[in-house]
C-alpha cells in the first residue's frame, strides 16, 4: 500500500515537496532546506513560525489563537509547527527575522541548524519582599518562548547557583528539559557528540552546536571484537554464557567512553559542556550497549525488543558528559534493518527525493532500501561471510597491507595496497575488484569457474602461471611470496563462490524491491553504496559482478559512512529527528525469507552478467 502523498508548495521560494498526510508544515519546510523563523525549535512555544496558508485547508490548532487575531486566523495565518498538512497546500513563508545557520551534511544535504540544545544568558532581578517568585519561576519567566521542565537534580543546586553568580546565569534547555543553570554567560559553548556504534568500528564526532561544524573525530575498533566479528557470534556468546551480556555492555561503554575522552581532549572541550549525544547502530549493537537480551534477534521470527527505545541518557551508554545529557537513539525498522539504516536513509534524503534511488549498505547482513518521495521499501539480505576477512582464504581487514583494488590490463596485473605496503591479504573491495577483473578478462567464466589451464594459456600467456592449484583447489595468485602459491596472496575458487552467494543475495533483494514497486532497473536514478564495505567498492566492479544494476557509472555513487552522517544530522537538528520517526512509519519492510520467488531469482543472480 502506497501512503498518500500531498503536494506542498512554498512561496515565494517556489519549492514544491511531497510529504505524507499528517506532516507538520514546519517539518516539510525544514527537511527541504526552507527556513521558517523559530526560537523554540518547533515545540509550539515561541510563536515565531508564522506562515499563511494561501490555498488548501489547515485546521486551527490549540496554540494558534494565542498567536493570531481572529482576522489573521480567517486570513489563513497559522503556526507552521502546529499546522499539519491534510491536503495539497500553498504556503507563504514571510521573510526571516533571523537567518538560521545551515550545515552541509549527509549526502549533499543542506541541514538547517536547529539543535535541541539551547542556551539563554539571563541577568535576573534578585528576589525582594515585593518579588517573591520562586527561583525556578524567575528563570522560566525569563525564557518564556520555551516551556522546559526542570529535574529534581537541577533544583538541588539552583538556589546556590543563582546566588553565587549574582543572578547572572545561563539556562541550558535540551528539548523540553531545563537541563542546567550555569553561572555567568556560557552561551558560546554548547557541544554534542554523534556516535556511530558499528559492529567493527565505532566513530565519535564532536560538533559545535553554534556553528554546526565538527571539531574532532575519532574512531576505534569496537571493544566487543573478542566476542566475535559479527552480530550473530556476539549474540551466540550471550546465549552460551549468562555473564557475557554484561561484559558486552561494558565493552561498548568503554569504547564510547574512550572516544569521548579523545574528541573532548582534541577539541579542548570540557565533557560537561556536551549536553546531548546521538547514537546510531544496528539493532544488536544498540541492545548489547544497553544490556537488552539480544537472543530473539537471532532466531525466527526475528523480533526486536522495541522499535523505539524509551528516553535514554548518555550515562546509560557509559558516556560521561554532562551528567543529565540525554541520548537520542535512532529507531529501528526491523531486527536487521536497524537505526543505522534509518540514519542512512535520513542522510541520503531517500524518502524526500523525487528521484528513484537504491541504497545498499553492503556487509554480512546487507540492508537495501529503494524508492523515492512516493514510496520506499527496505529489506535485509543475508549476504554471508564473503565480505568478512575471516571467511576468505587470504582475507584481511581493510588496513595496511590489504589489497584494496586490482586491475588487469592486457597481461599486466596491478594491485593497490593500503599504506603502500607489501600485500599481506585481500579486503572486501579488493575481492570484488579481483573477481570483476578476472571475469572481465575471461579467466573466470560467467558461472564463476576458473577456465581450464590450456584455454588460459592460449588466452593469457602472461597471466596463466598465476592460475594454479593449492591441494585440490584452483587459485589465482595475486601476489607471489616466494614460489609456493600457498605462501602467497591468492584468490581461491571457494572465495569466488562465497562472493557469488553474497552478491546474488543482494541482487535478489533489490530485484524483489523493484518488482514490488513495479519498476525496472533503468528507472533507478542513483545507486548509493554505503557502509564499511560498500563505500570502498569500485562502481565499475560492482556493476561487472552484478552486485548493483547495470547503469551508467556516474549514477553509482559510493556514499561513505552515511549512518554516521545521519547521527550528525540528528545532532544538529531536532526537526530532523522527527524525520527519523517518519522514516520508521513510512518505509515498508519486505521480508525476503517468506518470498516464493526468492529461490528462483537467487539462482538466476548467481552467475556473472554477460
Ligand atoms: S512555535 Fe516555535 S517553532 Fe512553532
Amino acid at each position: 500500500m502506497s501512503a498518500h502523498r500531498l503536494r506542498l508548495r512554498f512561496v515565494p521560494d517556489g519549492t514544491e515537496v511531497r510529504v505524507p498526510s499528517g506532516t507538520a508544515v514546519f517539518d516539510a519546510a525544514s527537511w527541504n532546506g526552507i527556513a521558517i523563523d523559530s526560537t523554540c525549535g518547533g515545540y509550539g512555544t515561541c510563536k515565531k513560525c508564522k506562515v499563511r496558508v494561501l490555498s488548501g485547508e489547515v485546521a486551527v490548532s490549540d496554540v494558534d489563537p494565542r498567536a493570531f487575531s481572529a482576522a489573521e486566523l480567517a486570513d489563513g495565518w497559522r503556526l507552521a509547527c502546529r499546522a499539519t498538512a491534510g491536503a495539497d497546500l500553498v504556503i507563504e513563508v514571510p521573510p526571516l527575522q533571523t537567518r538560521p545557520k545551515a550545515a552541509l551534511a549527509g549526502v549533499g544535504r543542506h541541514v538547517i541548524l536547529r539543535p535541541s540544545v539551547q542556551k539563554r544568558h539571563l541577568v535576573l532581578p534578585e528576589p525582594t519582599l515585593e518579588d517573591q517568585r520562586s527561583d525556578l519561576q524567575r528563570v522560566l519567566d525569563a525564557i518564556d518562548d520555551l516551556e522546559p521542565e526542570p529535574s529534581l537534580e537541577l533544583l538541588r543546586t539552583l538556589g546556590a547557583t543563582l546566588r553565587s553568580s549574582g543572578f547572572d546565569v545561563t539556562a541550558v534547555v535540551v528539548g523540553e528539559e531545563l537541563l542546567d543553570v550555569e553561572p555567568g554567560d556560557t552561551t558560546a559553548r554548547r557541544f554534542t557528540i554523534a556516535f556511530d556504534l558499528g559492529t567493527t568500528t565505532v566513530v565519535a564526532t564532536l560538533l559545535d552546536l553554534d556553528s554546526g561544524q565538527p571539531l574532532a573525530v575519532s574512531s576505534m575498533l569496537n571493544r566487543q571484537q573478542p566476542f566475535g566479528a559479527d552480530v550473530i557470534t556476539r549474540i551466540s556468546a550471550t546465549m552460551l554464557d549468562p555473564g557475557a551480556l554484561e561484559l558486552l555492555r561494558l565493552r561498548a561503554s568503554e569504547t564510547l567512553a574512550e572516544l569521548t575522552g579523545e574528541v573532548c581532549d582534541e577539541a579542548g572541550v570540557d565533557p560537561a559542556e556536551v549536553y546531548e549525544v546521538t547514537v546510531c547502530g544496528n539493532v544488536t549493537m544498540m541492545q548489547l550497549a544497553l544490556g537488552i537480551d539480544p537472543e530473539p534477534l537471532s532466531m525466527a521470527p526475528f523480533v526486536v525488543s522495541t522499535h523505539r527505545l524509551p528516553p535514554a541518557r548518555a550515562s546509560d551508554f557509559g558516556v560521561e558528559v554532562h551528567p543529565r545529557a540525554p541520548a537520542f537513539v535512532f529507531p529501528s525498522i526491523g531486527a536487521y534493518v536497524g537505526g543505522d539504516i534509518v540514519a542512512g536513509i535520513l542522510a541520503t534524503g531517500l524518502t524526500r527525493d523525487r528521484r528513484v534511488r537504491l541504497f545498499i549498505d553492503v556487509g554480512t547482513n546487507s540492508e537495501i532500501a529503494l524508492g523515492s518521495s512516493e514510496r520506499v521499501l527496505a529489506c535485509a539480505a543475508p549476504a554471508g561471510p564473503a565480505f568478512e576477512a575471516a571467511q576468505i582464504r587470504c582475507g584481511v581487514r581493510a588496513a595496511d597491507g590489504a589489497i584494496e583494488a586490482v586491475r588487469i590490463a592486457g597481461e599486466e596485473l596491478s594491485l593497490q595496497v593500503i599504506g603502500d605496503a607489501e600485500p599481506i591479504g585481500i579486503c572486501g573491495s579488493g575481492l570484488v575488484d579481483a573477481v570483476a577483473e578476472l571475469v572481465g578478462c575471461g579467466l573466470l567464466d560467467h558461472s564463476g569457474r576458473f577456465i581450464p589451464d590450456d584455454v588460459a594459456a592460449a588466452a593469457h600467456p602472461g597471466l596463466c602461471e598465476r592460475l594454479t592449484m593449492i591441494g585440490k583447489e584452483r587459485v589465482f595468485v595475486l601476489h607471489w611470496r616466494g614460489e609456493d602459491p600457498a605462501e602467497s596472496v591468492f584468490l581461491s575458487q571457494r572465495d569466488v563462490r562465497e562472493l557469488q552467494f553474497a552478491k546474488a543475495s543482494i541482487a535478489t533483494g533489490w530485484q524483489i524491491l523493484l518488482r514490488e514497486l513495479g519498476l525496472e532497473p533503468g528507472d533507478i536514478a542513483q545507486v548509493l553504496l554505503a557502509g564499511s564495505f560498500g563505500s570502498f567498492l569500485t562502481p565499475a566492479s560492482a556493476v561487472r559482478i552484478g552486485l548493483v544494476p547495470k547503469l551508467a557509472l556516474p549514477r553509482i555513487v559510493t556514499a561513505g559512512n552515511v549512518a554516521g552522517e545521519g547521527a550528525k544530522i540528528a545532532a544538529l537538528s531536532a526537526r530532523e529527528r522527527a524525520e527519523a520517526a517518519a522514516i520508521l512509519r513510512e518505509v515498508e519492510y519486505v521480508e525476503l525469507s517468506g518470498r516464493a520467488d526468492f529461490n528462483d531469482l537467487f539462482i538466476d543472480q548467481l552467475s556473472f552478467p554477460g
